[in-house]
């Protein structure tokens, strides 16, 4: 009887290994497993063994039958599997995945957006207005009338005589106090346009704009504003400076250093030596500005400011060439 099994397995197992296809492998099964298959006549022949040798050589039995079942089971799916493969061809289902990455945000979006949260948790809101602008709202309305020197500051693009794509933000302080009456707190973000490009410069980048206008806004809340800002969004220990400038649209104006966040003020490549970086234009809106949309000078201060999103990034994440932004290289983005 077991030499018998020994041989029905040896046997079995052979045939449902060399079996090339899903017909053979059940007629392999049938032979062995089916009703008139070798094991079942073998199971059938337990009466004639004395009830001693019967639960033993029963027990034998049972076992070759679920490892016969097991095996042609396993046969089974390799035959399906070896199905698929032929019929894909090219495709081999037992090779890993490839992995997905996940989409994130821009670095630029990210300092963006970050950006207007410290604003907005100051109580500024978000103002947008067109890229493609009037000369009348970048320039003129800014008090920087057609003659003005500070216009070859500006490297412009102009699409005719009275339209070109804005070189900062600041007409949105413009368009927004048209359409505003004070007091008011917003900040402007957005695409802006300069025929410029080097390692620091590209001729598209972003600026925030900042404008805060209501009765009694000196520039000790321009201070405070934005050295709250500069060391929520760089480190809050960092010393901030304001030094004296020249913009059309503030009067009195101011550019903001931060002390060099690289080498925190020692002096390193990125300062050239000097221990500070310059971050922000700013100052008091100008009586002129406010004529050109109806606010009354005598009643109303403001200040405003204005940031480049591209120099944040770069000071935040170590960056010593602005194109990398924009070369789409994943390698690069990846890492944000
Ligand atoms: N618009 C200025 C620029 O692009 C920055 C600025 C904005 C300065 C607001 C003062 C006030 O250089």
């Amino acid at each position: 009887m077991f030499e018998m099994l020994e041989e029905i397995r040896a046997y079995g197992l052979t045939s449902i290994g060399s079996a090339d296809g899903l017909e053979a492998l059940e007629k392999a099964r049938v032979e062995l497993l089916g009703r008139k298959g070798r094991l079942t006549s073998l199971l059938k022949g337990l009466g004639q063994l004395t009830t001693e040798d019967r639960p033993k050589a029963g027990q034998a039995l049972n076992m070759l039958k679920q490892e016969l079942e097991a095996a042609c089971e396993n046969k089974k799916a390799e035959i399906a599997r070896q199905g698929i493969a032929v019929r894909i061809k090219g495709f081999d289902p037992s090779l890993p995945g490839r992995q997905m990455h996940s989409g994130a945000l821009h670095p630029i979006t990210q300092v963006l957006d970050e950006v207007c949260s410290i604003f907005g948790r100051m109580g500024f809101s978000i103002a947008t207005g067109p890229e493609v602008e009037l000369d009348f709202y970048n320039f003129e309305a800014l008090n920087i009338p057609a003659d003005h020197p500070v216009r070859d500051m500006q490297d412009t693009f102009y699409i005719d005589d009275k339209v070109l794509l804005r070189t900062h933000t600041s007409p949105i302080q413009v368009r927004t106090m048209e359409k505003t009456s004070p007091p008011l707190r917003i900040i402007a973000p957005g695409k802006v346009y300069r025929c410029d490009s080097d390692v620091t410069h590209t001729p598209m980048f972003h600026q925030v704009e900042g404008l805060m206008v209501d009765r009694d806004v000196s520039f000790s809340d321009l201070k405070g504003i934005l050295t709250f800002f500069l060391q929520e969004f760089f480190n809050a220990e960092a010393a901030v400076r304001f030094r004296p400038s020249f913009f059309p649209f503030t009067e009195p104006s101011a550019e903001v250093d931060i002390q060099c966040v690289i080498c925190r003020g020692v002096g390193c490549r990125v300062c050239s030596q000097t221990g500070w970086l310059e971050v922000l234009g700013a100052g008091m809106v100008h009586p002129e500005v406010f004529r050109h949309v109806g606010y009354d000078a005598e009643e109303f201060t403001g200040f405003a400011f204005g940031l480049g999103i591209e120099r944040f990034s770069m000071l935040r994440y170590g960056i010593d060439d602005i194109r990398l932004f924009y070369e789409n290289d994943l390698r690069f983005l990846r890492q944000f």
